[in-house]
């Protein structure tokens, strides 16, 4: 298996081959998901819930993120490894966030990742133009829950819509390396994916995207509290923690996941 670069996940677009890609926040499961040949693990804030306990991603610390990156970067060989920089880590300034982004790809981070759309293009062309890969994440920003008003889905009515694809090709102009999106109408998904040169990676975006992300508890079915309703366990269906990742590996390759009832119209 050669290591995945994002140059690799630009050739796996052009040639239709869909990108994998599951959170991870430690040495054990990064080298499980990294043996069974994932694409991407990303080191999520997500980490906040999971592993915290905490009701959101806001309580993250940039040390947090940098401790758990280290982590996963020793358990893996050949996946991708996107860190997320934490809330309040990256917004006040292109500055602040190449100083955060340096942090995290001194642990091992390749990509760095981002909340927000057009507003923060001017920062992803200053990371860029610095030698940082950027992954942002738009629709469903989870750092930007008290001002969305909830986990909701996003970009359902044409005011939004509109917005949530100038915001993907503000991005892609930046020098943006690949876009998560969280939380959208798939044909929303499926217009912003043609309409952009990178990858898209979803989340409750629907079939259409260029990849697939979920939560690792959540893809276990091991988080106490309710999943999202477009993850699905995988691990009633692959019988040990390994199949599960193989089941959801070979399901989203497929085009088998995500399935209508993991997304929204
Ligand atoms: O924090 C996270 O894990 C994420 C992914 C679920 C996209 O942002």
């Amino acid at each position: 298996m050669s290591a995945i670069t994002v140059n690799t996940l630009k050739k796996r677009k052009q040639a239709g081959e869909k990108i994998t890609c599951l959170t991870a926040y430690d040495y054990s499961f990064a080298s499980l998901l990294d043996a069974a040949g994932i694409d991407m693990i990303m080191v999520g804030d997500s980490l906040g819930m999971v592993m915290q306990g905490n009701d959101t991603t806001i309580p993250v610390s940039i040390q947090d993120m940098v401790y758990h990156t280290r982590c996963v970067a020793r358990g893996c060989e050949h996946a991708l490894i996107i860190s997320d920089l934490s809330f309040m880590s990256y917004q006040a300034s292109p500055e602040q966030a190449l100083k955060s982004a340096g942090k995290v790809m001194k642990q091992g981070a390749q990509v760095a990742k981002l909340e927000g759309g057009e507003v923060m293009a001017d920062t992803v062309r200053f990371l860029t133009e610095r030698g940082v890969p950027v992954c942002a994440h738009i629709g469903l920003t989870p750092q930007s829950v008290h001002k969305l008003g909830g986990y909701s889905v996003q970009g359902r009515d044409d005011a939004s819509a509109k917005q949530l694809l100038s915001d993907a090709r503000s991005l892609d102009e930046a020098g943006a390396s690949l876009i998560v999106l969280e939380a959208v109408p798939s044909a929303l998904a499926a217009e912003v994916t043609r309409a952009i040169a990178i990858p898209t990676i979803g989340i409750g975006a629907g079939p259409d995207c260029d990849g697939q992300v979920l939560v690792l508890q959540d893809m276990l079915g091991i988080y106490p509290r309710p999943s999202p309703r477009f993850s699905r366990n995988f691990l009633e269906q692959g019988g040990s923690v390994s199949g599960a990742v193989t089941a959801y590996i070979e399901a989203v390759k497929s085009g088998a996941f995500p399935g209508p009832e993991h997304s929204f119209s």
